[in-house]
């Protein structure tokens, strides 16, 4: 198995979107409490003193939407600090990044994933919830900031549902011919929102890459990265193209990440809710950090007994948590 050395950390469950395929308008949520969320103070003891001295050194700060976590810069500087962090990421859907984007760049942030899930601002809203603004401008000029700053590799993460989506394959896909973007097609899976995919299941890769390949040919990348994206490129192209395959295909066994949720939980596997542990309550209840880290090493030893890989492909799994609550 592989080394598990990645920590997904979900800052805030809390989200400025309601993305169709996450957290869908309607549904009800039960935000975490703040005196629930883990405090910066707690989530850097618990970096140096339970997840560094067990390998870890790369960590990517997700939510909900991370750039709601107030003081959200000063802890990047923190984690950014810490000698042994090897590389610190974050996700973010990128509506409030373009003023801060520097300070994030300057406080030692240097990967940024964005979602993307359309060039139409009109469907754009339609999949986020429409709160009668048109937030897509705001988010391209996220974007295009992001690449200003210097943020390298910048990648756009495109969720594909069918109906919705899905044509706009090629338009999304030619963002990567002039600029070193990296556009990702993730398979929709179904936590956060199974009615929708119920309705309209998911678009595997394998069909995307057909018709990109149609289009202008495509290579694989020799770039292959340490997540779970298979990696093409149109010829000639600038930037890449990722492909996230959770439904049609089963990248379990090159998995190395583990997830802390903002409330401190941490979190084994995204796709199944076996094995999590409250890291939290125990700091809080005066566990010493030395039998934590006894806790996530055993974790971590049956972690892949733990991972979804049993499954048989495309199955569905109940989720008490969605995909705002674990930070995807
Ligand atoms: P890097 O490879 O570090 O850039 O990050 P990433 O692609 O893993 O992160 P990102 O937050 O952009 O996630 C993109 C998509 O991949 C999301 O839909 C995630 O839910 C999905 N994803 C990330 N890690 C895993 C994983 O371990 N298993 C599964 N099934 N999906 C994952
Ligand atoms: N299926 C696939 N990807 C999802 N994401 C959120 N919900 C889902 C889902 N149901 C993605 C978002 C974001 C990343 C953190 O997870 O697009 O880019
Ligand atoms: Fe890792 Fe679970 Fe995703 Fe498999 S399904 S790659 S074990 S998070």
């Amino acid at each position: 198995m592989n080394q598990v050395d990645y920590l997904r950390i979900s800052l805030i469950d809390r989200c400025n979107f309601r993305c169709l395929y996450c957290m869908p308008e309607g549904a009800e949520l039960q935000y975490i409490l703040k005196q629930q969320l883990l405090t910066d103070q707690e989530i850097i003891t618990l970096l140096q003193e339970v997840f560094i001295p067990l390998g870890f050194t790369r960590f990517r700060l997700t939510g909900g939407e991370p750039l709601l976590r107030p003081h959200v810069v000063d802890l990047v500087s923190k984690i950014a600090h810490l000698p042994q962090t090897q590389d610190l990421a974050m996700t973010t859907n990128g509506f409030l990044l373009a003023p801060i984007a520097q300070n994030l760049y300057d406080a030692g942030l240097r990967r940024i994933n964005i979602s993307l899930d359309s060039l139409d601002p009109d469907i754009f809203e339609q999949i986020i919830g429409n709160h009668g603004r048109k937030r897509w401008q705001q988010v391209w000029e996220g974007i295009q900031k992001a690449y200003e700053v210097g943020f390298d590799p910048l990648k756009l993460n495109v969720v594909v549902i069918p109906g919705v989506n899905d044509h706009e394959v090629l338009e999304l896909a030619a963002l990567t011919i002039n600029k070193n973007w990296h556009v990702r097609f993730i398979e929709f899976m179904p936590i956060g929102n199974g009615d929708l995919f119920g309705d309209r299941g998911w678009v595997s890769s394998a069909e995307l890459r057909d018709r990109i390949r149609q289009r202008w040919g495509l290579t694989e990348s020799a770039v292959r990265g340490n997540g779970p994206a298979d990696v093409f490129q149109i010829p000639g192209a600038k930037g890449t193209l990722g492909f996230i395959s959770q439904m049609s295909e089963c990248f379990c066994d090159r998995c190395n990440r583990v997830r802390l949720a903002a409330d401190g939980w941490l979190r084994p596997c995204l796709l199944n809710e076996t094995g999590q542990i409250d890291l939290k309550s125990s700091l809080r209840a005066g566990i010493s950090t030395f039998q934590l880290q006894e806790q996530v090493r055993n974790l971590l030893n049956f972690k892949s007994e733990i991972n979804f890989k049993q499954r048989d492909p495309g199955t569905l799994g109940t989720y008490t948590r969605t995909m705002s609550q674990i930070g995807g």
